[in-house]
């Protein structure tokens, strides 16, 4: 029986049990993989100033994000494709996250439908919008999200046009596989990923499949994709998308001050400074990097979250010393989901949440709230 001490550990585990091209598909970056790298090592570059003689009793990493309380400032970002990492993944990620008091966003690109996930889980969930040509289809889906009852939509704005992921070619990547004889002996040696897959009903992209003119199955919908994204969003279309949810609003994928300055103008209810865990603009810099200027472009008039290169509760104790109010992470849980299914999502919150909380107190503070920039050690000239 493996010690799950940390996220590599999850990470080592859903290498070993998930066939390839799915692993692949998680821990990879576009072209070089810069950025993808950068993200995390950037992280590690910045270091924690440790304090001593405080009272560290009665800590607490409870908060609210977007209204919403929570228990630690995390949010599982919306990620594609879950249900091939284990099966149903989006309703294990989603319960998982409702059970410990986060949220959890659901992907246009989910295997699992709005309404397979909504009939499953306790909790009301995030909607992750990508604007398709298509406008019957987004209205279609913004429709279904409401009768879900899902309570917040999460636009993404950096994925108009796809950053190309060298292994996803190279693979192959399809969902459901290809039979190729490759494919099919990396799947027999994935026992329980190959068990849970055959016992469940076959979904494959329930948000769209069956929803969106001409996609009656996978195939017809790899076609469909490619030329779907609309390379025409603008704020007047992210305007009439806003009026038509008309409930709580975030915008993602935001790396940029003017940008961000606009988007608060706007009036989202959070921006989450992301370059998408480094899958879109190769050589971007990483979000931590661009953070404090986009905090300070903001100022208060809307809540500014990040992602990307999240890895450990000390990184995200980083962000928020440095004015994030709130997270989210994507491939550490993704790496638990692979690793342990539902188990794993949980596994993934409490070791971050745990490490969050000792390294808050060795930093002599009790509350996320009360993170700043003295916390921290950052090297001269980083941002
Ligand atoms: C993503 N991401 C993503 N974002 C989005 O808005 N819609 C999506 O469907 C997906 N799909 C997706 C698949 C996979 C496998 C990954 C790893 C990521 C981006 C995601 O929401 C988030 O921005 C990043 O994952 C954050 O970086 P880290 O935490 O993975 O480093």
């Amino acid at each position: 029986m493996t010690v799950i001490t940390c996220i590599d550990d999850l990470k080592a585990l859903h290498r070993k049990r998930t066939p390839k091209m799915f692993y692949d598909y998680c821990e990879s970056g576009s072209y070089t993989e810069q950025t993808f790298r950068e993200n995390t090592t950037d992280f590690a570059q910045i270091r924690l100033r440790q304090k001593v003689a405080v009272d560290m009793s009665g800590r607490s990493t409870a908060s609210t994000m977007a209204g919403q309380p929570v228990a630690m400032p995390v949010a599982l970002a919306p990620v594609g494709l879950l249900g091939m990492q284990r099966a149903d993944g989006e309703i294990k990620a989603a319960r998982a996250a409702a059970k410990f008091g986060v949220p959890f966003t659901l992907s246009t690109m989910s295997i699992c439908s709005i309404e397979d996930v909504a009939a499953q889980s306790p909790d009301p969930f995030w909607f992750q919008l990508y604007v398709m040509r298509d406008e019957d289809f987004v209205d279609a889906i913004i429709e279904r999200a409401k009768k879900a009852r899902c309570s917040a939509l999460v636009l993404t704005l950096d994925l108009q046009i796809l950053g190309q992921r060298h292994k996803d070619l190279k693979n192959g990547l399809t969902a459901p596989p290809k039979l190729t004889p490759a494919n099919l002996i990396d799947m027999a040696t994935k026992l329980t990923w190959g068990r849970e897959m055959l016992a469940t009903p076959r979904r494959f992209f329930g948000n769209i499949v069956g929803h969106a003119k001409g996609v009656g199955d996978a195939a017809s919908l790899m076609s469909w994709t490619s030329e779907q994204f609309d390379p025409c969003l603008d704020w007047t279309k992210i305007a009439r998308i806003r009026d038509q949810w008309g409930g709580k609003f975030i915008l993602k994928g935001i790396l940029d001050a003017e940008d961000a300055r606009a988007a608060a103008d706007f009036g989202a209810d959070a921006i989450i400074v992301s370059n998408h865990g480094g899958r879109q603009l190769d050589g971007a810099l990483s979000s931590i990097r661009m953070l404090p200027e986009i905090v300070q472009a903001v100022g208060d008039k809307t809540e500014v979250w990040l992602d990307s290169g999240i890895r450990s509760g000390q990184d995200i104790l980083k962000a928020l010393a440095l004015g994030a109010t709130g997270t989210m992470i994507g491939r550490a849980y993704v790496h638990g989901l692979g690793a342990m299914g539902e188990a794993g999502v949980t596994k993934a919150l409490e070791v971050m949440r745990k490490e969050l909380d000792i390294s808050m107190a060795l930093c002599g503070e009790k509350r996320v709230q009360d993170l700043g920039r003295d916390n921290l050690l950052v090297p001269e000239g980083f941002f």
